[in-house]
This record gives structure tokens, C-alpha cells and sequence, in this order.
């Protein structure tokens, strides 16, 4: 038997190949220390009436090995056959990563399973590719990226996001003793139905250990929590598989998106805070500037005289970046038209569009312009010019969705044309920000062994790291008809992710409650508007927006045009503030405080924290009936230490043992709170 330890920050990962070399599996997994004594996950006992792989902690399943309970890898020859018996023949550990080889000798397929522990972070990078070595097609039926085991002695609480338009990241929970839980997206995209994330604690210990897996894919996926009966959960994570499979040619191989496993002594919060520093290693810690986008306040009536004046607004409120959305191009007065054609409208723009750059640069405001580069309208002069790019199943019609179709970016030729009309873009006029946006699912199967959802995605990412590559300047807003494409693919991508079309303040708040489980507030754009509750109506004020709003990378999206001098000064007093904390806010360790009719939260960076309080209770009776004060309690400060909290000085004795002001006692139903360090 060989083993193989991955050390992180402060949990670690074993597996072993036992010495029969059929498979490797799991001996450890958690805080260091976990890996000092007996395994958790080794079964305990002999098999009753099963192969032996059925029951053992195996890290990657294969069918073949695995038969009774679930397999990661089913691949399938001529003769008909499904079963692979691959055998240990390699491993190479280098750094923080390992590579296991199996062979199967029958089928010559190669399987290497692929693991990286990040120095300083506590999650496992898990993919795998399989080679074909021999002379036959071969058909990938699943195809798993990894399976994680996690000891879960009294059954599995399982944790998931679900949501729909307008309702993206709520938070969901299932207690599985027995049986399987699953979530995906057939959609071709990640899809607002569920975040590509699951996370399990122990039944008996919810607030305890807790371990999650992403997904980074942004096309169709699966995930799921598997519970067996002898109390262990295998969380398998990886593409969805195709009705028709795909083709793995001779001398080919197929890679698998990243599987990401994390885990945490601290919970669900602390496995968050686990994927947050993984995410903020991508991230170009340019924390994002205060921006104000036009879609709100003008949707397809856009109009440089018009946009101007609220550029003029938006200068008054501080705002650093102004956002043109969709409707800038010709032909794009509203959704039935346009997309392609990506020229700007001269009815629109008088001037040009390079006037109207110029204009904000007067007032000192950076550009932003808005895109659908995946999209195509039917009647716009792309379709009829390239009938063929359009994505579509030959025979029949496609279906539009939102008056729309998708041009086909499994085509390298689709790609380049994608780039260059970027390119071009950026190149011509001073763009610092692009906000990608796409509208719809992808339905239209097309050829499916060729693996369109493989290409497509692949394309998508090659056009997105040329992006940052070529333009670092540009700051880029991954945005999907709301949240509909947030994962690690995107993250390793973007700067910046937009969660949710809802901005109305208490259902905004639960949306980022449920966004920062997963994903960290570098990545969480959010905006200020007059936006009426589609789930909580009732009213807040403007600061309660806006400190929704600054948690994450602070925008505007109302129509300043209707502001009074008043709001407008609120919003500048808020614009300055964002300004002094934003980095604290897209870097700072997560902790929430509070999660009753106060919410809190706290963002902690080395020198100060940001402290985030909102009042979601009914707040009718304030100051009607005697109370007694209510404060929330901070954490992560120096006990002896003396720290200004706004008008207030405390030791941070007292501030962890008794806090800061409830806003529920309060004038307001927001604060936002710098906790400084006294010299
Ligand atoms: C959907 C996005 O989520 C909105 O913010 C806006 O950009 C519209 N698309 C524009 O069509």
C-alpha cells in the first residue's frame, strides 16, 4: 500500500492505492489531524454480497470496479461492453500536486486522477483525464471530474443554492440519513436553478465540520450527495453526461472541469471563508469602482443627451464609472432586435459614441459599455449574413428565447469572430469596464458526441483569458440574465459577477446571504435603486440600500433624474465612505454576526474591519415601547486592544462580549461601522 499526503493551511487530504492496486481511495480528509490516527472512512467489517470496491471510500469510481453504487466513469467500446478494470501503474507528487495512473489493459485506456492543494488554502483540486491508447472509438457515458468522501457517521446534512430569475443563491437544506440528493443544470449554461456548489455536515453536527465541492464549469453540470447505508456521503461533481455520450477517438484523451473540495472546522461560514481566499487567488484585487449603469433608468431607450444628464448626476454622487447597457447598437430598440450587429446606433449617438466617451471624460467618468457576444438576433444582418453560425439541430428550427438565438461557440471560426468584434471595441473607443451579459439557455442539442457543451465552454473561456490577457485595463462583469452564470470558471475569469436583476433592498440582502455561502464578495456586484420588493415589499430606507449595496463592489442603477438634492447628497455621503472601505470589503475574512431580525456582518482585514447591521424586522414600533439596549457582538479583535467604532470607544473586550449598537435601538435600520485600532 502507497500513500499520499496534500498539506493545506490547515486541513489536509490522504489517499492510498492499497497494494492490489484496483483503485485508490480516501484515508483522511479534514483538519490536520485527522490524519494522525485510525481513517474515518475505512470500512469497518466484512461486505455482504458486494464487491469490496462498492463499499470502500474511492476516489475515483469506475464501472467495472464499482457496480452496486455510484460510478464517476462509464465508458463504453464497440463490443458493447461498460466495464474498465484499470490498475495502478504510476504516481508523480511534486509540490502541492499528485497524479495517479491506471491503466486498463484490455481497452489500453489511461485514467490519471489529478489532485492540487493550493499552499496556504485548505481546498483540494480534483480533476481526471482519460486517454485513449488504442485503436477503437471509444463513448464516455459519465464522466465524473471527482467523487469526495466525507465521514458522515449519522447521515448527511446537505446544503444547496436554488432560486430562479429575480431569485437567485436561496438557501437550501436537505437531511439525507439514506439515499441521494442531486442538483445540475441541463441548460448549457449554470443556470439560476442551482449554484454549482454543495456542501455536508454531519446530521448530529450541522454547526460543525463541514465540507463543500464547486463545480468550475459554466455549461451543463451535475452535482450530487450520495448517503449509503453504512453512513458515509460521496459527493460526486462533473459534467452533465449527454443522451448520445461522447466520442473518445483513438490516441485522444478527454479532460474533466475542476472539481473543487473545501473544508472547514467552522461550519457553513467557514467553509465560505474557504472558498473566498481560493476565489481571491484568481482575482486582480482591484477592488471594483463606484459605477452607475443606465439599464434601470432608460432600459432600450438609450440616448447620449439623456445618459448625459444622468452622467451628471451620477458625477454628484461620486460615482467613478458610468455603465451604457443594452440598447447602445443598431437595430436594438428593443429585445427583438439587433444582437450581431454590434455597431453603434448613430440615432442613439449622434455624435459617435467616442464623443460621448469624451463627454464623461469631462466630468471625470471612466466607460463602461455593455454586451451579449454569444447572442444573435434572427432578424439582425449577423444571421442573415452567417445562417450557418447560428446553433440549431439540422432539420429544424431553433428556439428563441427572449426573441433570441445563440450563435454556435463550439466553432472556432464563431470564436474568433467573438474576439475580433471585442477587440475591435476596446480598441477603438476608452473602455474601462464591459459587462457580459447572456440572455438565454442553450437548448439547441446539436451534434452532442462532438461535444458541443466541452467546445463551447472552452471557446468562451479561451475569449475571456484573452480578454484580461490583451485588455488587462478593462474590468470585466460576468452577468447572465441575473445570476445565472456564477461558478469558478467564472471567477477565475471575471472581476466581478452579478448575482440577481432583483435590487429591492431585504430580497437583495438574502440573494448576497445566500451568494457569499459560495462566493466571495470581491466577485458580488450589487446596485442601489428604487426597485420594489418581488418577495419582501415593504420599504427601507436609502442607506439601508446602500450598505446592501457596499458589501459587495458598490453601482447605482436608479434614475438619478428622479432623485431629490437630498437623496442625491445621501448617496455621496455613501459613494465616500464605500471608497475608504471598499478594500477591506472585497479582501476582508467574512464572519456574520447576526442572522435574526438584525443581520450582521463583519469583513476583517488586517488593520480594521467593516461592520454591515441591517434591520430586516418589521421596525414599526421603534421607540413606541420601553426596551432594553440590544447590541451585536464583533469578533476577530484584540481583546486588550482599543478600537473606534464610530463615535464609540471600546477594548475589544467589550466589543466581542457585548458589541455595537442593534440598529433595531436606532434611528436607522442600517449602519455601517469602521472598527479602528487606537494608537
Ligand atoms: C439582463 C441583465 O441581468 C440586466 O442587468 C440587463 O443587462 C439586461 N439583461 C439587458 O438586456
Amino acid at each position: 500500500m502507497t500513500q499520499w499526503t496534500l498539506r493545506g493551511a490547515t486541513t489536509s487530504y490522504v489517499v492510498e492505492v492499497p497494494s492490489h492496486g484496483q483503485w485508490a481511495s480516501l484515508v483522511a480528509w479534514g483538519p490536520h489531524a485527522v490524519a494522525d490516527g485510525p481513517s474515518l472512512v475505512a470500512p469497518v467489517g466484512t461486505e455482504h454480497y458486494l464487491p469490496r470496491a462498492d463499499l470502500e471510500p474511492l476516489e475515483y469510481a469506475v464501472r467495472g470496479v464499482r457496480y452496486t453504487t455510484p460510478t464517476d466513469l462509464v465508458l463504453t467500446g464497440p463490443d458493447g461492453s461498460d466495464e474498465l478494470r484499470p490498475v495502478f501503474a504510476d504516481s508523480n507528487q511534486t509540490g502541492d500536486s499528485l497524479e495517479l495512473t491506471f491503466v486498463d489493459a484490455v481497452r489500453a485506456v489511461r485514467i490519471v486522477l489529478h489532485y492540487r492543494m493550493p499552499a496556504g488554502l485548505d481546498v483540494v483540486e480534483r480533476w481526471v483525464s482519460v486517454n485513449n491508447d488504442g485503436s477503437e472509438e471509444l463513448t464516455l457515458r459519465r464522466h465524473e471530474s471527482a467523487g469526495f468522501v466525507v465521514p458522515t457517521s449519522n447521515g448527511a446534512v446537505v446544503r444547496y443554492l436554488w432560486g430562479e430569475w429575480n431569485s437567485e443563491f436561496q438557501q437550501g437544506i436537505v437531511e439525507l440519513r439514506r439515499g441521494r440528493f442531486s442538483v445540475d443544470s441541463r441548460q448549457g449554461i449554470t443556470g439560476h436553478s442551482y449554484s454549482p456548489f454543495l456542501s455536508v455536515a454531519d446530521l448530529e453536527d450541522p454547526a460543525g465540520t463541514t465540507w463543500g465541492v464547486q463545480l468550475a464549469w459554466s455549461g451543463s453540470w451535475e452535482l450530487s450527495a450520495d448517503v449509503d447505508t453504512t453512513g458515509q456521503t460521496r459527493i460526486q461533481a462533473g459534467r452533465a453526461p449527454s443522451s448520445l455520450g461522447l466520442a473518445l477517438a483513438p490516441g485522444s484523451s478527454w479532460v474533466s472541469p475542476v472539481a473543487v473540495g473545501g473544508c472547514s472546522v467552522e461550519g457553513v461560514d467557514g467553509l465560505a471563508r474557504v472558498f473566498h481566499a481560493y476565489q481571491r487567488t484568481f482575482s486582480r484585487r482591484v477592488p471594483q469602482k463606484a459605477l452607475y449603469n443606465s439599464w434601470f433608468a432608460t432600459e432600450f431607450d438609450v440616448e447620449a443627451g439623456h445618459q448625459l444628464e444622468l452622467a451628471e448626476r451620477a458625477v454628484r454622487a461620486g460615482v467613478e464609472t458610468f455603465v451604457v447597457d443594452d440598447g447602445w447598437f443598431v437595430g436594438r430598440s428593443d429585445d427583438t432586435g439587433g444582437l450581431g450587429d454590434w455597431d453603434v446606433d448613430p440615432v442613439a449617438f449622434p455624435d459617435g459614441l467616442g464623443a460621448f466617451i469624451e463627454d464623461l471624460k469631462e466630468v471625470g467618468l471612466g466607460f463602461g459599455l455593455w454586451v451579449e457576444p454569444e447572442s444573435v438576433s434572427p432578424k439582425s444582418e449577423l444571421a442573415a449574413k452567417h445562417p450557418e453560425w447560428i446553433l440549431q439541430t439540422a432539420g429544424r428550427e431553433p428556439l428563441p428565447i427572449r426573441n433570441q438565438l445563440l450563435l454556435d461557440l463550439s466553432r472556432d471560426d464563431v470564436a474568433d469572430w467573438i474576439w475580433e468584434t471585442l477587440d475591435r471595441l476596446l480598441s477603438s473607443y476608452e473602455i474601462s469596464y464591459l459587462k457580459w451579459d447572456a440572455n438565454r439557455p442553450r437548448l439547441d442539442a446539436g451534434d452532442q458526441r462532438r461535444d458541443l457543451d466541452g467546445k463551447v465552454v472552452t471557446n468562451l473561456y479561451k475569449i475571456l483569458d484573452r480578454l484580461r490577457a490583451d485588455h488587462p485595463q478593462v474590468y470585466v462583469e460576468g452577468c447572465a440574465g441575473g445570476g445565472a452564470r456564477v461558478d469558478l470558471g467564472m471567477a477565475a475569469r471575471v472581476d466581478t459577477l452579478w448575482p440577481s436583476d432583483n435590487t429591492a433592498p431585504l430580497d437583495r440582502l438574502k440573494i448576497q446571504r445566500g451568494f457569499l455561502t459560495g462566493y466571495s464578495p470581491h466577485l458580488m456586484s450589487s446596485w442601489v435603486t428604487d426597485a420594489e420588493g418581488t418577495h419582501d415589499g415593504r420599504e427601507r430606507s436609502l442607506d439601508f440600500r446602500f450598505h446592501v449595496a457596499m458589501a459587495g463592489g458598490l453601482g447605482i442603477g436608479a434614475d438619478l433624474s428622479r432623485w431629490t438634492d437630498e437623496q442625491l447628497d445621501t448617496a455621496a455621503r455613501h459613494v465616500a465612505q464605500y471608497k475608504t472601505i471598499r478594500d477591506v470589503v472585497a479582501q476582508g475574512i467574512v464572519h456574520w454576526l447576526e442572522e435574526g431580525p438584525t443581520v450582521g456582518v463583519q469583513y476583517v482585514a488586517a488593520d480594521r474591519s467593516v461592520v454591515f447591521l441591517w434591520d430586516t424586522g418589521d421596525s414599526n414600533v421603534r421607540g413606541t415601547l420601553p426596551t432594553r439596549p440590544r447590541r451585536v457582538r464583533l469578533v476577530e479583535l484584540d481583546a486588550a486592544q482599543r478600537y473606534r467604532v464610530g463615535t464609540e470607544v471600546h477594548p475589544g473586550s467589550y466589543l466581542m462580549q457585548v458589541g455595537v449598537p442593534d440598529p433595531r435601538d436606532t434611528p436607522t435600520d442600517s449602519h455601517c461601522l469602521v472598527v479602528e485600532t487606537l494608537d
